[in-house]
């Protein structure tokens, strides 16, 4: 199956339009090389509200998979991990924990980092780092599990 993917950018300044939004065309070249299809994107600040509607709009399109990059640092309006937990049924830790473990190997502020993934409704939504460098290659550490995740959410039948 092709993955439906959205990307989702949370980011006061980039919705403000004070300078480009660089992660989510990053994100969305990444995926298109993984062979999935991106379909929808967002751009929003980093306001609760905002990213907990822009996850329900892009899931009600039919997106499988949900990629976010920004607000997962420990700046104080660094919101993503708490709108996201908000409204998730279930979090899987492993990604976060494999993405920091792997990251920590190429810069010691990964540590800060609150990277997660979390299913809402029957979509698999990772949160990346806002730094589209790091947001590629966080999503690089744990692409090997995304499909059979999807799949299962989706209830495809598969062979595990
Ligand atoms: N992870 C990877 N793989 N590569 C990176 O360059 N940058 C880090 C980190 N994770 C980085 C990374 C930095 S500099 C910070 S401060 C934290 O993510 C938090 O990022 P965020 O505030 O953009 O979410």
């Amino acid at each position: 199956m092709q993955i439906q993917v959205g990307i989702i950018t949370i980011s006061d300044r980039a919705s403000k339009g004070l300078y480009d939004d660089l992660g989510g065309p990053a994100l969305k070249k990444a995926a298109e090389g993984y062979g999935w299809k991106v379909f929808a994107e967002a751009l929003v600040p980093d306001e609760k509200r905002d990213i907990q509607r822009a996850i329900r709009e892009q899931i009600a399109k039919g997106s499988q998979l949900i990629l976010t990059t920004g607000g997962t640092g420990v700046a104080l309006r660094d919101v993503t991990p708490e709108a996201v937990r908000e409204i998730a049924v279930r979090e899987l830790p492993g990604f976060g924990e494999a993405m920091r473990l792997e990251s920590m190997k190429i810069t010691k502020n990964a540590i800060l980092s609150r990277n997660l993934a979390a299913v809402v409704d029957k979509t698999l939504v990772i949160c990346l780092p806002g730094k589209p460098s790091g947001a590629v290659e966080c999503l690089g550490f744990v692409v090997g599990a995304i499909p059979h995740c999807v799949e299962v959410l989706q209830e495809v039948p598969t062979s595990c």
